[in-house]
């Protein structure tokens, strides 16, 4: 049993999807466990670009089964135009499944998200305004559409029945939005049915129980970073969802008995878009050239990404909550040009001068405390070409020795580029 999964180990955009890309390669089933098109990832092969929101980034690998799993967000629009693109592409989609058990993404979360970003000022969290805060709240909350529902009419309007009248309140009287008719949402729903209905997999536990009888590599792909984790990040400027390693099990519909290894993907460096505290952040020039460098403008967004440096205190929180066992690091050719680099080891408390090495969860405190680093010389070379690690120059070899020192947990994939090709895999957790 080889069953991996990959997760962000800062606040997202780490490089999850080249990461992915690359072990589905390896794996036959691909499954996304979380999150919904608030995730933009990117994939570059040949020099040719896709960005995902939705569906799991295997799936330019023809013949493997892609699944969007139960801990999913579904938003329908977005869901037919990402498919629309592919296929206008060439992509085979024949292996795309959507679990019955995700939930549906509906207009009034979109219009709730986008207003209460609006009309929060200062209290805003920084969403993608993609409607996932209140598709989250509603499905704990019990007012969620599933995926199922579509194609149960009786379902659905007693589903509808249930919801329609309290939330057109709620829109009307808190957020003076517009109302929705039950004709008009019974219309939305079963256009989407069709559009969903050549990908929905009902059998989904015949399938699923098949893969691990049969011993299949199954991958699972997070969204999202660990420090957006809904139980565990930055709260309240998180996401709805739960990115961490336990995420899959409960996202998939696989238990945690099925995985084997749980792969932190992080940048050598690190960013955030949105709000929130931030420790490492560098809102100088140098910020701004790793900002330029990286090309760190948000994929779903095109917001600006707040850019620091490497924060290991952070680091080590994400191994122990994530349940990491091994690191990918990204983006390390970034620093190509770079005289100095420097690695965050500790916290200092600006006012009393007491040293914090394991993460404050208490963000209040952020204010005060500021990095303790530790500064290491830089290698002045092109490394985006390495193919190993007898490639890389020896500064570069011993940040990454360094990094892993500090986290904890061995490196086992460099990312030099944003290229499929572009990656040192020093153990494939699939061979
Ligand atoms: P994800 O959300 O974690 O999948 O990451 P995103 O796709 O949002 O952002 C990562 C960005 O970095 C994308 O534009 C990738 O093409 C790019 N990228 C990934 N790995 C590397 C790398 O090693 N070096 C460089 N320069 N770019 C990379
Ligand atoms: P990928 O999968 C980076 C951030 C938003 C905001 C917070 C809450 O590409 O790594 P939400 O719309 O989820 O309610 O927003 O989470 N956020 C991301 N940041 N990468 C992502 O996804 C993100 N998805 C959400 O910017 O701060
Ligand atoms: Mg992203």
């Amino acid at each position: 049993m080889k069953n991996t999964v990959v997760v962000g180990a800062q606040w997202g955009d780490e490089g999850k999807a080249k990461i992915t890309d690359l072990l589905a390669e390896y794996a036959d089933v691909i499954i996304r466990y979380q999150g919904g098109c608030n995730a933009g990832h990117t994939v570059v092969v040949n020099n040719e670009t896709y960005k995902f929101h939705l569906i799991p980034s295997g799936v330019l690998y023809k013949d493997k089964f892609c699944f969007i799993g139960a801990g999913t967000v579904i938003h329908p629009e977005t869901f037919l135009k990402e498919t629309e693109d592919l296929k206008k592409r060439g992509v085979d989609l024949s292996g795309l499944k959507i679990s019955p058990l995700a939930t549906v993404t509906l207009p009034y979360h979109i219009d709730i998200d986008g207003i209460s970003e609006n009309t929060s000022g200062k209290n805003k969290i920084g969403t993608t305004k993609k409607g996932i805060g209140p598709t989250y709240s509603d499905k704990t909350g019990r007012y969620g559409i599933k995926v199922q529902d579509l194609f149960d009419k009786e379902l659905l309007e007693s589903r509808l029945d249930a919801i329609l009248p309290l939330k057109n309140k709620i829109l009307e009287k808190v957020y003076e939005s517009k109302t929705y008719s039950k004709e008009e949402m019974l219309n939305y729903c079963e256009k989407y049915a069709e559009i969903f209905k050549p990908y929905i997999c009902n059998e989904w536990i015949d399938k699923l129980s098949g893969f691990l009888k049969e011993d299949k590599k199954i991958l699972f792909e997070g969204a999202q970073g660990i420090m957006l984790d809904i139980d565990y990040g930055t709260y309240p400027y998180v996401t709805s969802s739960s990115p961490i390693g336990g995420g899959a099990a409960t996202g998939s519909g696989i238990g945690p008995t099925y995985i084997k290894n749980v792969i932190g993907v992080a940048k050598a460096y690190i960013t955030r878009v949105g709000e929130g505290p931030f420790i490492t952040e560098l809102t100088d020039k140098t910020g701004e050239t790793i900002r330029n460098i990286g090309g760190e403008f948000g994929t779903t967004t095109g917001r600006p990404r707040r850019c620091g440096w490497f924060d290991a205190v952070l680091s080590r929180y994400c191994t122990l909550v994530g349940g990491l066992t091994e690191m990918a690091i990204t983006k390390i050719d970034v620093f190509n040009d770079f005289e100095e680099i420097k690695i965050c080891t500790a916290y200092k408390d600006k006012r009393d001068g007491k040293i914090y090495k394991d993460y404050p969860t208490n963000i209040n405190l952020h204010k005060y405390l500021e990095p303790v680093y530790e500064t290491h010389k830089g290698w002045k070379t092109d490394i985006s070409g390495a193919k190993s690690m007898e490639d890389l120059p020896q500064n570069a070899k011993n940040y990454l020795k360094r990094l892993e020192e500090l986290i904890g947990i061995p490196i086992k994939i460099i990312s030099v580029g944003p290229d499929r090709e572009q990656t040192i895999i020093l153990e494939n957790p699939f061979k």
